[in-house]
């Protein structure tokens, strides 16, 4: 007799269960995030439960458990061994996420190449078939003898072959094709994920095996499934960028064994993704000369210091409300600086309508862009072109004051290297920096955005 079965819906967010459809979950507050899916209505037996009987747990006290030696997988991609905080961690789980297209699959298939020189590699495809990985395979120049291939999407039959063939590293793409035979909901859903990935946590962890799970993301650019699925894993990857645009950022949200702050960043071509050793110069590439509305930012990403072009463009508003755009920077905050300019710094942005666009597909986080983004907006007011050879950092305050940002040295070491040797910067940050070794290096130092009117002309 097939076992009983009963609909239930789930929350695609915490994974709550309700009988009844709800439009807002009882538990996490999220609209509309109620699926329907099937459960088989005998509960599991829990097994022996912990208490009378239970063998007692192990304690350790910590200043007597021996360290021993942090041991990473190095990739030899520098860009993902810098996002991973070092390299790979056996036994850790890394959940490669961004939207479709973007090259996810690419780039973990390029990944096999260096790590099979040392390491059999098992790569479990529920998407694509055995001959179009390696049709790809051939197209970015992958041609491992440790790594092998397959198309597969039951997990019993997945783990029976992990185990069978023991490979030390495996990757899974993706874990929303995978599926448990066992459970009656269909692959995708909540539970199915949920469950799937923790079957393969748990190998993982055991055999001490990196993996990695490519995640899908859904329309509104949050990784697909249950938001427990990002808990369960070790380390989040993000892999953003404009789809029309060659650039590719991979960025960790979660890394328990890194910082989260590291970028990788790389270029789609004809044979896959490359490395772009020099991000800061790929993205000034093309760089529009004698226009006003267009200024350098010196940003940090995680340790590293990148210049961006930011570029702004106004124009008399046609409506009551004018209109605001940020591409590339958060919108609240852009929308703070008009207001600033305007209080402050005696700018009519008010009646203007203002777009704001970062060039090359960089996402900038850091607030140090502030006075780039000020600056090329009062460019383009009075129409007015900012020296070429400038490059600002600066935080902008609500009174109007340019704020001191981190890591001044490598920021200024960053603009001189790529030619920028005019720097204007907060002023309190001079007495930071040593200028050894920086031949005709002009440091210009502003207290509020009021100043910045003298440096444009
Ligand atoms: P893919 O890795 O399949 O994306 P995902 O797994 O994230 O869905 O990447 C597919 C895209 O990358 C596709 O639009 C074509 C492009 N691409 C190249 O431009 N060059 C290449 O060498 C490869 C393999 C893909
Ligand atoms: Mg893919």
């Amino acid at each position: 007799m097939p076992p009983k079965t009963k609909k239930i819906f789930v929350c695609t967010q915490c994974g709550y269960e309700s009988a009844k459809w709800v439009g807002k979950c009882p538990d996490c507050g999220q609209w509309n995030s109620m699926s329907e899916e099937i459960k088989l209505s005998e509960a599991p037996s829990k097994g022996t439960t912990a208490g009378i009987g239970a063998a007692p747990i192990a304690i350790h006290r910590l200043n007597q458990l021996e360290s021993g030696d942090e041991i990473r997988i190095v990739t030899g991609i520098e860009e993902i061994d810098r996002v991973l905080g070092g390299g790979i961690v056996p036994g850790s789980v890394v959940l490669v996420s961004g939207d479709p297209g973007i090259g996810k699959s690419t780039i973990l298939l390029q990944l096999c190449n260096p790590l099979g020189e040392f390491m059999k590699i098992l790569y479990i495809s529920g998407e694509e078939s055995v001959r179009q990985i390696k049709l790809r395979a051939i197209r970015v120049g992958v041609n491992s003898d440790n790594l092998y291939i397959c198309c597969a999407t039951d997990i019993d039959t997945i783990v029976e072959t992990i185990e069978a063939e023991n490979p030390q590293l495996v990757i899974i793409d993706s874990i929303q094709t995978m599926n448990l035979t066992s459970l009656p909901s269909s692959p995708g859903s909540v539970t199915q994920i949920k469950e799937c990935s923790a079957r393969l946590i748990q190998l993982a962890k055991q055999r001490e095996m990196p993996l990695f799970l490519v995640g899908h993301v859904n329309k509104d650019g949050a990784i697909a499934g249950p938001k427990v699925l990002e808990h369960m894993v070790d380390t989040v990857l993000y892999f953003e960028g404009e789809r029309h645009l060659p650039y590719r950022i991979l960025r960790a949200v979660k890394n328990r064994y890194g910082s989260t702050n590291e970028i990788g960043v790389f270029e789609m071509m004809d044979s896959g993704l490359g490395q772009v050793e020099n991000p800061s110069l790929a993205l000034l590439s093309g760089r529009p000369s004698g226009v006003s509305g267009s200024c350098v930012a010196c940003v940090m990403e995680g340790s590293r210091p990148i210049l961006s072009e930011v570029q702004a463009l106004v124009s008399k508003s046609s409506f009551s409300v004018p209109k605001r755009t940020a591409t590339g920077y958060d919108f609240n905050r852009v929308s703070m600086l008009l207001a600033v300019l305007e209080k402050r710094g005696g700018f009519p942005f008010s009646s203007l309508d203002a777009y704001i666009n970062v060039v090359g597909g960089l996402r900038l986080a850091d607030p140090a862009a502030d006075l780039a983004v000020a600056l090329s907006l009062i460019s383009n007011m009075l129409d007015k072109p900012i020296d070429e050879s400038l490059a600002v950092f600066g935080e902008l305050g609500l009174a109007g004051e340019v704020r001191s940002v981190s890591h001044i040295q490598k920021r200024v070491s960053e603009c001189y290297r790529l030619g920028f040797k005019r720097i204007l910067l907060p002023k309190q940050s001079l007495k930071q920096i040593s200028c050894d070794g920086l031949p005709g290096l002009e440091l210009i130092g502003i207290r509020s955005i009021s100043e910045a009117r003298t440096i444009i002309g």
